[in-house]
């Protein structure tokens, strides 16, 4: 199996090669291969390489600088898989378009399900909804959505919250961290595993049909999937557990105190949302990967991190 991957330098794209399947063909892109805001370039590669499935892990992320950026981030984020699912629909391949929880407002207070209708609050959810509308245009495309995604590279919670518990436990102040925002961290390991089941590239060879039924192009499985670790946690919480488990792995001398914030009184350019947990339920079913609890995949996540690092 031939796959175009972009974002090859971010966080899931790093995991993603790191994990990479017995006989997959990767042509890995990142920015200066392939500008995911050049439609053409985009639509190029496609037309080059003729991969069985682009996995477009490449994304504009900067949630509240996308505020101010908002051109940019709807080239990147919904031009990019429109101009893949349009050359994709001529070469046959297939596109697995890597999304976000911020395509929904928060406001129902209880976990989203993939069919639920989209009501992003700021400028990245916004472009990340057109990027699916784009994406599913493709009658092969699927659209795999998750949420807090961190792992031992990259700019992240985790490893920004390691280095503030280790300055703050220096300093004796607290470490202050908005407690009403409720969601579930994802690590890039457990997603890059869901990623490679998604397209039918791993051992296992796709998805069973047995939860979702085909969709109407006649592919295995549901369209939309959700990826996320179990459980829910605020960003109190993963700060608290991110101090203890850090600990625990020798990361850490000390964990600072940590005092909860309200979004309030952290106010931020973009506006997110208050309640972004995503229903898994069925997608881990099709994926037939069992889910591991977010604290574990913290564990997991902090014991690839050299100590010396944070
Ligand atoms: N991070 C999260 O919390 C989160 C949550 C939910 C969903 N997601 C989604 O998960 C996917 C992976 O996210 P991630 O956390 O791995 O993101 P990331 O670490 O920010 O990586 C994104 C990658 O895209 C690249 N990129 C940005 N603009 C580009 C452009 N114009 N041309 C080519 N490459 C470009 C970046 O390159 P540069 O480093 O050069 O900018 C970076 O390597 C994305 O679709 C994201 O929307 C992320």
């Amino acid at each position: 199996m031939k796959v175009l991957l972009t974002g090859r330098e971010g966080q899931l794209g790093t995991a993603l090669q790191a994990s990479l399947p017995e006989g997959v063909t990767l042509i890995a892109t990142g920015r200066s291969e392939l500008n995911l805001s050049d439609a053409a370039a985009c639509r190029q590669a496609v037309l080059e390489h003729r991969p069985d499935w682009v996995l477009n892990a490449g994304a504009y992320t900067a949630v509240d600088r996308a505020e101010s950026e908002a051109e940019l981030a709807m080239a990147i984020n919904a031009g990019a898989p429109q101009a893949f699912a349009e050359a994709l629909a001529e070469t046959g391949g297939r596109l697995l378009q890597v999304s976000t929880d911020f395509v929904f407002n928060g406001a129902q207070g209880s976990p989203y399900r993939p069919d639920q209708p989209l009501q992003p609050l700021g400028v990245y959810g916004a472009t990340k909804a057109a990027g699916e509308t784009a994406a599913l245009a493709l009658p092969g495309a699927r659209v795999l959505r998750t949420s807090w995604v961190y792992g031992p590279v990259g700019k992240n919670f985790c490893l920004t919250m390691l280095r503030l518990h280790a300055a703050k436990a220096a300093s004796g102040e607290p470490l202050s961290v908005v407690a009403d925002q409720v969601g579930c961290p994802t690590a890039t390991h457990t997603l890059a595993s869901a990623c490679w089941r998604a397209i039918g590239a791993d051992a296992a060879g796709g998805l069973s049909n047995a939860a979702a039924g085909n969709d109407t192009a006649g592919n295995e499985g549901p369209r939309i999937l959700h990826w996320s670790d179990a459980g829910a946690a605020s960003w109190y919480d993963f700060a608290v557990a991110i101090g203890e488990l850090g600990v625990a792995a020798g990361l850490l001398e000390r964990a600072a105190a940590v005092k909860p914030l309200t979004t309030a009184d952290y106010p931020t350019p973009a506006e997110r949302p208050s309640y972004s947990l995503l229903d898994c339920t069925t997608s881990r079913q099709a994926l037939s990967l069992a889910p591991l609890h977010w604290r574990s995949a913290l564990a997991e996540v902090l014991a690839r991190i050299p100590a010396a690092d944070p």
